[in-house]
């Protein structure tokens, strides 16, 4: 659903994504040193972990064709993560999961490919806003929660 918007991808949702990111990580004090942005478009939000090792998954190959080729990305999707249980420091994924066919499967992906933190963004008017948070309570020790304009912003230790 976002093929057509690839080239524009940036322009369009870019500004607003970074706001979220922000508001995300000024949540975090915790130290990391990998990161897994599941969801990741054009890789737009890798600029802020230049200083981490970044890996982007997205299932939309015509959004992968705009990532610059230096970052690191796989083409998959989010309920079938390729990678082994606690493969990640931080997992990211930030206004993607009500897209998914299955978004509490995808939940449950975030939570085993992660290490110990977890980074969320839920669009607030999606009809799956609340079972993807009671999703989310099931999967962590805790929970630090700020509402945004357009998502519920959640970062999360991994229980
Ligand atoms: C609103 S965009 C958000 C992208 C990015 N996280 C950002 O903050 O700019 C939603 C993203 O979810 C991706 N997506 C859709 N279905 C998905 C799935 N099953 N698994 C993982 N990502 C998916 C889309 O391809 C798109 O890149």
């Amino acid at each position: 659903m976002y093929a057509h918007i690839a080239p524009s991808y940036n322009a369009l949702h870019g500004a607003e994504q970074e706001r979220k990111i922000r508001i995300l990580l000024s949540l975090c004090s915790q130290e990391f040193s990998t990161i897994l942005d599941v969801g990741c478009a054009t890789a737009h939000l890798a600029t802020f972990f230049s200083d981490k090792k970044y890996v982007g998954l997205d299932p939309c190959k015509e959004l992968l064709a705009y990532v610059p080729k230096q970052i690191q990305t796989i083409c998959a999707s989010g309920e079938h993560i390729p990678f082994m249980d606690a493969s990640y420091d931080a997992v990211l994924s930030l206004t993607a999961l009500h897209n998914y066919s299955d978004p509490l499967q995808g939940v449950r992906e975030l939570f085993r490919v992660s290490k110990k933190l977890v980074f969320i963004g839920v669009l607030r008017k999606s009809a799956y806003h609340d079972s993807i948070l009671a999703e989310i309570q099931l999967c962590a020790k805790s929970i630090c929660r700020r509402t945004d304009i357009h998502d519920t912003l959640l970062f999360c230790h991994k229980l």
